[in-house]
């Protein structure tokens, strides 16, 4: 939180727009983002690649958070957007988006799946298996509709992270193993498919990455061999795709390097290596999903009820939880929050802010400083932008909470509250036995 995060009231402010006023106008719990940020931030990726005059794309892992505004405004910033399902595809082509500038992804896409990526004309699929690139290739044969690909391999290498967000180690349900002559299998046969285009090699390490080392692994592994692909299989890929991974600093103890710095790390290791061994240098891809928005996000929520357990713990508890926010509960991941009536009270005491959901294990924050609060003090929850909204479940038939952008002093309602009517929407009342029988 910087000084222009306050205004002069010292209410918590996002993108010039009063936090106190959203909560009032939408309710609680609410999903807010400064969209000017996620602007910003993929300014900053731009300038990195423009600065290193490399051919690039910048592709938005849109799993961190998807609507169909997100999708607008993304669009709007010119980047390419990647889509892991046929749900967030049809989310992106309502909303417009430009069907070219789509990757597809994905470790078991199904066969109705990849015909929907071929209707919608999508740019690009990224296979990860055997099995589909049989299908893709049968698909593409019989629409003659040549179908760019890029093959995921899987390099053999792990980032330090959690190990549920952790990917590109050998033993991983994703892509091709590089070790084991299954990529080259791969490539051989992309190859020998009149209706694939292979244009490039993608991977992807893991998520929450804080250190270089495994970016600047898989890069040289990755031109090791392509160059020896170029001499045994005379395929060089135009296209090497990094993935995303990128880490964002959650509370003050992390210290990431900025998402930035590791694009620029890429770049010039991709340089050096290809130079290194006389190989052409390659187009850069990458797919930053939580360094775009997490922390252009946070999450608003109303104080209720509060229990104070003399010399263990005292528990103030929120109108939301595990179900607007899993990841505490699943990856222990750690978050700091603010009274947005005055960031910048001292603190009083320390608290531990717990959910409404019937689990002991739905705490979003453990053992925190905060000011003195009351019930119904409003406080906000940050950097919840990136794999919050997009995870949030209906667990105890909880309705999911509203989106709101904001920028330059404006608030827009992106994605509407859910109401109990939309909770039983789907389901079916028991047929009884003698209706069964008539
Ligand atoms: N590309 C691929 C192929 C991916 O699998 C992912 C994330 C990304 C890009 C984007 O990674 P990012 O830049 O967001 O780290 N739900 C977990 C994160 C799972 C990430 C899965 N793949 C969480 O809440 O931490």
């Amino acid at each position: 939180i910087t000084n222009a995060d306050l205004n002069a009231a010292k209410h918590l402010m996002v993108g010039g727009v009063d936090t106190l006023e959203l909560a009032k106008q939408y309710q609680t719990p609410l999903y807010v983002y400064d969209t000017g940020e996620i602007r910003a931030e993929i300014q900053a990726f731009k300038q990195v690649f423009e600065a290193n005059q490399v051919n690039y794309q910048i592709s938005y892992a849109s799993k961190a958070f998807a609507t169909v505004a997100m999708y607008q405004l993304i669009a709007q910033a010119g980047i390419h957007c990647d889509v892991v399902s046929g749900g967030e595809l049809y989310t992106a082509k309502q909303a417009g988006f430009p069907m070219a500038h789509v990757s597809f992804h994905g470790n078991n896409k199904s066969l109705e799946e990849l015909t929907m990526a071929l209707d919608y004309g999508v740019g690009c699929i990224i296979v990860d298996n055997f099995y589909e690139l049989g299908l893709l290739r049968d698909l593409a044969a019989q629409r003659e509709q040549v179908t760019t690909i890029m093959l995921r391999v899987a390099p053999g290498i792990s980032a330090h992270t959690h190990e549920y967000i952790s990917t590109g180690q050998e033993d991983s349900k994703f892509g091709f193993d590089l070790n084991s002559g299954q990529a080259d299998e791969a490539v051989k046969q992309a190859q020998a498919a009149p209706f694939l285009d292979l244009i490039g090699i993608h991977c992807h390490i893991g998520s929450q990455i804080f250190e270089l080392d495994g970016f600047k692994m898989i890069v040289d592994k990755l031109v090791t061999v392509f160059a020896r692909w170029r001499n045994d299989l005379g395929f060089y890929p135009q296209v090497m795709n990094v993935g995303g991974g990128f880490g964002v600093k959650y509370t003050s103890e992390d210290q990431p390097l900025l998402p930035t710095e590791f694009v620029d790390a890429i770049i010039k290791e991709t340089m050096v290596q290809t130079q290194a061994k006389a190989v052409p240098m390659l187009e850069i891809w990458i797919e930053p999903g939580r360094s775009l928005v997490a922390t252009a996000g946070m999450t608003l929520y109303t104080l209720g009820a509060s229990k104070d357990i003399p010399g263990i713990r005292k528990y103030l508890a929120v109108d939301g939880g595990m179900g607007d926010n899993i990841r505490p509960a699943l990856y222990e991941a750690k978050y700091e929050a603010v009274l947005a009536k005055d960031p910048t009270l001292p603190s009083k005491e320390v608290v531990s802010i717990a959910g409404k959901y019937c689990e002991s294990g739905d705490m979003l924050i453990w053992d925190q400083k905060l000011p003195a609060t009351q019930p119904g003090d409003v406080l906000a929850v940050l950097d919840t932008g990136a794999y919050g909204y997009s995870m949030a479940s209906n667990y105890n038939r909880n309705p999911r909470p509203a989106v709101v952008f904001c920028e330059d002093g404006h608030s827009q309602l992106v994605v509407q509250r859910e109401t109990y009517t939309d909770l039983t929407r789907l389901d079916v009342p028991l047929v009884t036995k003698t209706e069964v029988n008539n």
